[in-house]
């Protein structure tokens, strides 16, 4: 196999749908703890306060607060080089606007850096990763203000002082191009939308794209800040990458399938890569009738802040039809549509299987920008059950990750930079789109269910064993 030499295998997480702990040391509401459970059939819903007759999966989730040693341990036995976590900015900033942070957030995240470091675990720290501080999203209507800049900025400067010696790899907000959906309203942008149903959540269009802006010249911001201060620092964008495929060869189906790809997938990884807006955004935004105020200091900071190495989740490509009598059947992972690829399977969560759209999807961006890159986000949701012999027996898991890492490493042959693959998940989390635990990703089972009962008692998937030895052998075991 082609993998170089320490290249950065590991798995990923999110804060708010595997830390838990909402309410300890410290911690300040999220926006993250105002969604409740849902599921495929029936959306989320977002709530103004915590409601008593509502579950909100996000507040124990599945307890890596207090399980993060025995954790970190698994990974080490899995041996993972790297392990992807973000951050929980109002473990921080309690309200986002603080002038002081929380010293009890601070250590909770020194400790776990110093568990990861103790086993030679890189790791992979996304600043943002779907949570605002509710604070900030009902006084400041979340990135809707230019303040929560500065705001974001200070908790950056903060996480980068104190975790200078323990963090290479940064991310500055987890898939940024959630906003260019309606969904990314509240769930990307801490937008204050009030009580809101998960899935149809008010929108206007300008606001969100001026949000999405600001966080733009944040990312900016900070990338600038690591550069001129920590010449150590990897310091990237992260975008969900799906590539569009035209349903047919008809010219108006290519035509729609590449703006519809450039205005989701390419757009913000084009701003944080090149340092300013490609030339279809501005014509996306007249066609829509609004405009991004764009100031030119903010031009200014954004040429300076481009990021060192470009990451991206995958987990699916789409077919585009132009024509309107073809159903589209909202094939998609979070919001978004799409025509079924007679070609491929899908997942119970209606989720397009394509491997070989890895290797397309991994060229492209490289051929664009040609700058490092990771995968940080790919795997697939499954309900399953314990078998009778107290084993998971998860060969479709392992069956999608050895077809993709096969196609990664065709991409690696085909000349592309790639430095690293953390699967999603590590551990079974909740899912971000629906709120359950039935779609688990992990290669460890958590002993957890979505009326929120469980033991949180850890078991090692047979995909866990799998991995182990593509670790292992750098990739080589695949051949078997
Ligand atoms: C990405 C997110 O969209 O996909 C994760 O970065 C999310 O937070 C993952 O969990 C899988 O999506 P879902 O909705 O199945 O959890």
């Amino acid at each position: 196999m082609s993998f170089p030499k320490g290249f950065l295998w590991g798995g990923a997480s999110a804060a708010n749908q595997y830390e838990g702990g909402y309410n300890e040391g410290g911690k300040g509401l999220a926006t993250a703890d105002l969604i409740s459970g849902g599921s495929h059939l029936t959306s989320r819903k977002i709530t103004k306060n915590v409601q008593g007759n509502l579950l909100y999966p996000s507040h124990e989730a599945t307890d890596f607060y207090h399980h993060y040693k025995e954790d970190i341990a698994l990974f080490a036995e899995a041996g993972f080089k790297a392990f992807r976590l973000s951050i929980n900015w109002s473990r921080i900033f309690p309200n986002g606007n603080d002038e002081q942070p929380n010293e009890e957030g601070l250590q909770f995240y020194d400790n776990v850096f110093d568990e990861c470091r103790k086993h030679d675990i890189e790791p992979v720290v996304t600043i943002a990763h779907f949570d605002v501080p509710a604070y900030l999203s009902q006084n400041f209507n979340g990135w809707g203000s230019r303040e929560v800049i500065d705001f974001y900025y200070r908790y950056a400067e903060t996480i980068f002082k104190r975790y200078e010696k323990k963090v290479k790899y940064w991310i500055t907000f987890n898939e940024i191009n959630t906003a260019t959906l309606t969904i990314g309203n509240f769930l990307a942008l801490g937008l204050n939308v009030g009580d809101s149903d998960f899935v149809k959540q008010p929108d206007d269009m300008k606001l969100r794209y001026q949000a999405l802006h600001h966080q733009f010249v944040a990312s900016a911001r900070v990338v600038k800040l690591a550069h001129d201060n920590y010449p150590q620092f990897e310091i990237g964008c992260m975008i969900s990458y799906m590539p569009r495929y035209p349903f047919t060869c008809h010219p108006n189906d290519v035509l729609l399938a590449k703006q519809e790809e450039n205005m989701h997938s390419k757009f913000c990884g084009d701003v944080q890569v090149q340092g300013k807006y490609p030339y279809y955004a501005h014509k996306y935004f007249k066609d829509n009738g609004f405009q991004v105020d764009i100031t030119e200091e903010d031009k200014d900071i954004l040429a300076q802040g481009k990021v060192d190495y470009y990451t991206f989740s995958y987990y699916l490509t789409l077919c585009v039809s132009a024509d309107d009598a073809v159903e589209k059947n909202g094939n998609s992972m979070i919001g978004g549509s799409g025509v079924n690829n007679p070609y491929l399977e899908q997942t119970e969560w209606n989720a397009m299987i394509d491997p070989v759209g890895l290797r397309i999807a991994l060229n492209d961006i490289y051929d664009r920008y040609e700058l490092p890159l990771m995968i940080v986000e790919n795997g697939i949701g499954v309900s399953e059950e314990i078998a009778d012999d107290g084993k998971i027996y998860d060969d479709y898991r392992v069956e999608y990750l050895k077809k993709h890492i096969v196609e990664m490493e065709k991409a690696i042959e085909d000349g592309v930079d790639l430095i690293g693959y953390t699967i999603w998940s590590a551990v079974d989390i909740v899912s971000a789109s629906t709120g359950e635990m039935k779609k688990r990703y992990g290669i460890v089972h958590v002993d957890k269910y979505d009326d929120g009962t469980g033991t949180l008692e850890r078991r090692k998937k047979e995909s866990f064993y799998w991995y182990k030895k593509v670790i292992e052998t750098n990739g080589e075991s695949l051949k078997d």
